[in-house]
């Protein structure tokens, strides 16, 4: 793997080959094996110019664990402020021995222009950019929902079959893109919901059923709701219902939460807006796989990175752009 830069064009056998390495990376950290030499030598950058909590910070904890040195940029304090362009802060980067760039961005499709401008040789993770995608997200939630469905028994399976709606601001989400593209591929059967303002205009293309109400979405028996962060930062006034109508019609709280059947989870990617998207009950119920979410990130981030990193070693050739 040379680059990940969406899931949109992501195989089907390419998919079950990150996840089934990051059970192999899971395992190393249940067996209390702290630290994996794969990775010694190498440098990852992780090249942030929007706030990030966890995909930043399990990146972090992904490379240091395979023994990579890591280097941190944020946007906020760097020469960014003075009017550097993405071109020579990567340059800048590059010089100092970057072998891997993972970039969140606030424009859609600036990863797949570090990856394919010649300006760096280092392969490219993108780790969320615009609207567009946030292709370890989508994975590591896929893992989740493998993880719950097969238990030890995951490797080489896909989702077939599993019934997944995603609920909330799906205009903005990079979040829902990924996952509906990757959850297509692995077999599942997607349902968005949002109110009708939430909507992409393109949604028809997608591989997705599109629904309004989320009770009768409920009432389809969904194996995994995935509620999403409603987006204020993004948002505008004049499409948004208040924040209480939307509590009230989208958000999972207790009510819809005993309404979902004996086995389903609920999955959001985070950070939380709790009372608005989702009920605290919901959120810390046993159904919540939301700290799973979280410890399963790094192992589906070491995946990723051993795999640009170290994937030729590991018998993997392939120089596809996935
Ligand atoms: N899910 C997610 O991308 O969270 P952060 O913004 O905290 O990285």
């Amino acid at each position: 793997m040379r680059h990940l830069l969406d899931t949109k064009t992501l195989t089907r056998d390419e998919a079950l080959s990150i996840l089934d390495v990051a059970e192999d990376m899971a395992d190393t950290q249940q067996r209390e094996v702290k630290k994996l030499p794969t990775l010694r030598g190498k440098t990852v950058v992780n090249l942030f110019f929007e706030d990030s909590t966890r995909t930043r910070i399990s990146f972090e904890a992904a490379a240091k664990r395979l023994s990579a040195d890591v280097i941190n940029f944020s946007a906020k304090g760097s020469s960014v402020s003075k009017g550097e362009s993405l071109q020579d802060t990567a340059q800048t980067l590059q010089a100092m021995g970057a072998d891997a760039v993972v970039i969140r961005h606030g424009a859609s499709g600036a990863p797949r222009t570090l990856a394919t401008s010649g300006w760096i040789t280092a392969g490219v993770v993108n780790a969320g950019d615009g609207t567009h995608e946030h292709p370890t997200q989508a994975l590591l939630d896929a893992f989740t929902m493998r993880k719950r469905r097969f238990g030890a028994d995951s490797r080489g399976r896909d989702l077939s079959g599993l019934r997944v709606t995603i609920v909330g601001d799906v205009l903005h989400s990079r979040v829902a893109r990924s996952n509906v593209w990757l959850l297509d591929t692995l077999g599942a059967e997607v349902t968005l919901v949002a109110p009708p303002t939430l909507v992409p205009q393109d949604v028809s293309a997608w591989p997705a059923r599109i629904l309004y109400d989320l009770d009768d979405a409920i009432a389809h028996d969904p194996d995994a709701l995935m509620v999403l962060r409603i987006q204020l930062e993004r948002m505008n006034a004049a499409y948004f219902p208040t924040e209480r109508e939307y509590s009230r019609r989208w958000g999972l709280d207790a009510g819809r939460l005993a309404a979902l059947g004996p086995d389903s989870i609920v999955m959001h990617p985070g950070p939380m807006n709790r009372g608005l998207e989702i009920s605290s009950e919901a959120a810390d119920s046993p159904r919540s796989t939301v700290l799973d979410q979280v410890a399963n990130g790094v192992s589906v981030r070491m995946a990723v990175l051993y795999l640009l990193l170290a994937g030729e070693r590991a018998g993997e050739e392939s120089e596809d752009e996935s």
